[in-house]
């Protein structure tokens, strides 16, 4: 076995992937990982989701963060490598403020930063700048001073949100190092024009989405994901929360409660269906790491 292999935690199925854009021990776990150039006006927009066998990404109540669904330090280690290649990590609200009330009321939250040290290094080998998380959001009643990844100290955020929703957000004198950037009119969000200001205005080529359901189906239906790693988990779940699972106060009380699958919101008919080349594959116990790139719709 050389030494390659050796280091190789993920075994490979097949890998039709770009080669990786330097030669570094660091991909070693995970082999060939490169992307295409980032189309013009916007960036390359790949995400990347954990499901359990039966599609579902989030358990909801108590235990409804991705890590519950995936199960896997594998799983976590390919999320650092995703973020290791992004110039910015973009999520929903939701998922931020998930996050932070599973941790308890004392919480400040969490920060979407690559943990493993080989996996930071490499990202300043690629010539990275600093992390960014960004966050979408009608900012109807958001307090930033609530959630520690707005203090600056570690990573720069930015907000994409409506013109409303910048206004509401400015009213409150935000720090000069949270970018706020407007796209649409009024209250509506145009999620096409927002992604390509990320890359006018900060630079954004390689944007990762790290969801969740909602956010994800809003950018599917703009056809602006042009990638999917998708890790299956092998667990099943059941789409219908159990009456024995306790509900929190921010879910409804009674009546059936449904578990999401990674596309949130109204999808597509057949006709206008979108299709995915399946470009790689890979083994790492009993889990299974897909990647998709998107192909067009009908
Ligand atoms: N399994 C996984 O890999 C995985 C990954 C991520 C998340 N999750 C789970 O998914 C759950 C959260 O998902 P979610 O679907 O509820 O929330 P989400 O997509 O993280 O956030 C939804 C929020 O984002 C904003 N938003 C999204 N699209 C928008 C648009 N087009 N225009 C304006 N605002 C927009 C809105 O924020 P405002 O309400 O502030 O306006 C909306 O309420 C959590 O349980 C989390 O743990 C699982």
């Amino acid at each position: 076995m050389d030494e390659t292999s050796r280091n190789r935690r993920f075994e490979v199925l097949f890998d039709n992937a770009e080669p990786s854009p330097i030669e570094d021990d660091a991909y070693a776990p995970y082999g060939n990982f490169g992307f295409p150039p980032p189309p013009a006006g916007r960036p390359w927009v790949y995400s990347n989701f954990v499901q359990s066998l039966d599609g579902i990404t989030t358990l909801l109540g108590k235990h409804g963060s991705g890590g519950d669904i995936s199960q896997s330090r594998d799983d976590r280690w390919l999320m650092d490598l995703l973020r290791a290649n992004a110039d910015g990590i973009v999520t929903g609200m939701n998922t931020l403020l998930e996050e932070q009330r599973l941790r308890g009321p004392q919480s400040r939250g969490i920060i979407f930063q690559v943990a493993d040290p080989a996996l930071r290094e490499l990202r300043t080998k690629l010539g990275k700048s600093r992390e960014r998380n960004i966050f979408v959001t009608r900012a109807a009643d958001l307090d930033l001073s609530r959630h520690k990844v707005f203090d600056g100290d570690v990573v720069d955020a930015a907000i994409l949100t409506s013109p409303a929703g910048a206004e509401r957000l400015r009213a409150q004198n935000i720090h000069s190092h949270i970018v706020v950037i407007a796209a649409g009119n009024k209250e509506e969000l145009d999620l096409r024009l927002g992604i390509c200001k990320l890359r006018e205005e900060l630079g954004v080529q390689y944007l990762l989405c790290e969801g969740g359901p909602t956010l994800y189906g809003s950018l599917a239906r703009a056809d602006l994901v042009d990638e999917k790693f998708m890790t299956v988990s092998p667990i099943e779940v059941g789409q219908a929360v159990p009456p024995e699972q306790e509900r929190l106060a921010t879910e409804p009380s009674t009546g059936i409660l449904m578990r999401p699958t990674v596309f949130g919101g109204t999808g597509f008919t057949l006709e206008n269906i979108t299709h995915w080349t399946w470009m790689s594959c890979r083994k790492a116990g009993d889990h299974q790491f897909n990647r998709y790139r998107r192909k067009g719709r009908g």
